[in-house]
């Protein structure tokens, strides 16, 4: 039985009051929630007070993004130890606006999936396929592609230090949600490329959709058999709607 996991992705968005009221607003809602993993992953300025804030909460704390290196000359980024060491448990890694913006090639997110685990974080991978893929039948194609690119450079059992998240880019921040029955085809397809490595490795691993997931869609999605959680954008700014989609999760009948 896998525990779902539901993470807020605040991507740059918040200041020190907004942070302080939505986080007090989601302690009080949350209370000592059980049976469902929940994260807020802040802008990384924030981390440190952020991640004071919520130790003996039950909410986990995880950055966005970081280097694939260790310590050195790379101006401007964060090594995992750093992260690991101001409280974060987790990383997003290879989120599609930075492989857009910052072209980040697969590669380069399976050497940060790799330096993530080094430092003791787990890495929460992103995948999904962009609109034109879909529509021209590339979707598996190109999953595979960012699945197998970490599966080749950390091995399959790194799997089980690792949550895996499906993100159709054209369903992020357009209130366009992949249907329940569109994300589960694609959570299907990634746990048999795992399973096809190591099929213990695949039964354990935790498969988040995330794309305009909100509180009214979060339970139809979440009912599915290979989708264990979300990766919240926009919904995870409101205390309220977050809270419901963790609820949500909770609530799922689990694989
Ligand atoms: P939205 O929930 O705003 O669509 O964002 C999803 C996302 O990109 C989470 O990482």
């Amino acid at each position: 039985m896998r525990t779902p996991l539901v993470a807020g992705n605040w991507k740059m968005n918040g200041s020190r009051d907004a942070n302080r009221a939505l986080l007090s607003s989601l302690k009080d809602r949350l209370g000592a929630i059980q049976g469902v993993d929940v994260a807020v992953c802040p802008p990384a300025v924030y981390l440190p007070e952020i991640a004071e804030s919520l130790s003996g909460s039950a909410i986990a704390v995880g950055a966005q993004d970081c280097s694939d290196e260790a310590s050195g000359a790379f101006t401007g980024e964060l090594a995992g130890s750093m992260l690991a060491e101001v409280g974060c448990r987790y990383v997003i890694v290879g989120h599609s606006e930075r492989r857009e913006r910052q072209n980040e090639s697969s590669a380069w997110v399976a050497s940060k999936f790799v330096a993530a685990q080094a430092a003791g974080l787990t890495p929460i991978l992103c995948v999904g396929e962009q609109k034109a893929d879909r529509e021209s039948g590339r979707t598996e194609l190109v999953v595979s592609e960012q699945l197998d690119a970490v599966l080749d450079a950390a091995g399959v059992e790194a799997f089980d230090r690792a949550v895996i998240a499906y993100e159709p880019v054209w369903a992020i921040g357009t209130g366009l949600t992949a249907t329940p029955e569109q994300a589960q085809e694609v959570h299907a397809f990634i746990r048999n490329r795992v399973a096809g490595r190591d099929p213990r490795v695949a039964a354990e691993l935790r498969i988040l959709y995330g794309g305009s997931m909100k509180a009214d869609n979060a339970a139809g999605l979440l009912a599915l058999d290979d989708i264990d959680g979300g990766l919240i954008g926009g919904a995870s700014l409101d205390a309220e709607a977050f809270t419901a989609i963790v609820r949500a999760a909770g609530e799922r009948v689990g694989a």
